[in-house]
């Protein structure tokens, strides 16, 4: 079974969302998986679920400081790290960049910049993030309020909103990321 770690400890990222939209994409193409909400907090469309025959399994995060964060990243396949794309995010990615080092899995890594719009990216991040990428995968989410929509009706934004920028990047990312693990794009 392959683990696919969704952390950073900066609260509101996009933790939970790509955990939903990485669980819509595998009940769509029958993946097995469990998925394990550590937060606990609510707000995760999918319930958590333990199977025995999962292939996959996917752990959304808290979006705050706990102890047990560097064993779940080494026993972690992939670690998906979702961000915004402010100056006020570097600390933190900074911070679990270190971590991801010190146990040895920087190249498990990929970055989500999530809620994307062409004037949120700042250039003090842009300028650091070159700094610490070292060729790791980034994929985008646009910022959309498709994704409340879809949410409020219990729905991937793939299904509410199939023709919307917010579908096709969330489609495009969702493919990145099943490459990184061995699966066939759908
Ligand atoms: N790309 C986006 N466009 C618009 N809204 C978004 C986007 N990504 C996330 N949001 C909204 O931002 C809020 C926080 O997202 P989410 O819950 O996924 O973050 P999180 O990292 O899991 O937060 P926490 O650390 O509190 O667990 C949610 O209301 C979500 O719907
Ligand atoms: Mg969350």
């Amino acid at each position: 079974m392959k683990t696919i770690l969704i952390a950073n400890q900066k609260g509101g990222c996009g933790k939970t969302l790509v955990a939903d939209e990485l669980a819509f994409s595998f009940d769509r193409t029958d993946v097995k998986y469990s998925l394990y909400d550590l937060d606990g907090q609510g707000g995760i469309i999918h319930k958590p679920k333990v199977i025995d025959d999962a292939d996959y399994a996917i752990v959304d995060t808290p979006g705050y400081i706990y102890d047990n964060l560097g064993e779940l990243i080494q026993g972690a396949d992939l670690i998906i790290i979702p961000t915004r794309t402010t100056y006020k995010d570097i600390p933190t990615l900074q911070t679990m960049l270190e971590l991801i080092e010190q146990n040895g899995k920087s190249s498990d890594t990929m970055f989500i910049f999530n809620a994307w719009n062409r004037f949120n990216v700042a250039a003090a991040f842009e300028d650091w993030f070159k700094t610490v990428r070292d060729g790791r995968h980034v994929s985008i989410i646009p910022q959309s309020e498709e994704f409340a929509k879809a949410g409020m009706y219990g729905k991937s934004v793939v299904e509410y909103a199939p023709r919307s920028k917010a579908a096709l990047m969330t489609c495009k990312t969702m493919n990145e990321i099943r490459l990184q693990i061995g699966l066939p794009q759908k």
